[in-house]
């Protein structure tokens, strides 16, 4: 990964599968908590805050599908583009954060707005 002042350079599009997420940590983004990098089975790619806002779980380890990620720990479901509630028991959104594809390549821009 590589940070510049216009954004961090996650990973290259080839490198994270689709319904696979991948986490980039706190310290990476000097974010507030960590962000992962969904791709969806439609073939895009989305940036969430990577804890759950029910309880302690990374939703990269949850089920990516139909532009909507489930946690793993009690299978709540947020819209991958918007971060918000899509289903019991997460009541609460996750952050939505920007991303670009630039030549093969994912950048993410921790705390601006996704569009969407
Ligand atoms: Fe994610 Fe409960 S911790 S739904």
């Amino acid at each position: 990964m590589t940070t510049t002042s216009t954004g961090i350079r996650v990973a290259a599009v080839g490198d994270i599968p689709e319904g696979e997420a991948l986490t980039v940590t706190a310290e990476r983004t000097g974010h507030d908590g960590p962000i992962s990098v969904f791709h969806d089975d439609s073939g895009d790619f989305f940036a969430l805050d990577d804890t759950c806002s029910h309880g302690q779980a990374s939703l990269a380890d949850g089920w990516i599908e139909g532009g909507q990620v489930e946690c793993p720990l009690h299978s709540g479901k947020f819209c991958l583009r918007t971060g918000k509630p899509q289903s019991m028991p997460v009541t609460e959104p996750v952050r939505a954060h920007r991303l670009e594809i630039r030549d093969g390549e994912i950048w993410l821009y921790a705390g601006e707005e996704a569009a969407g």
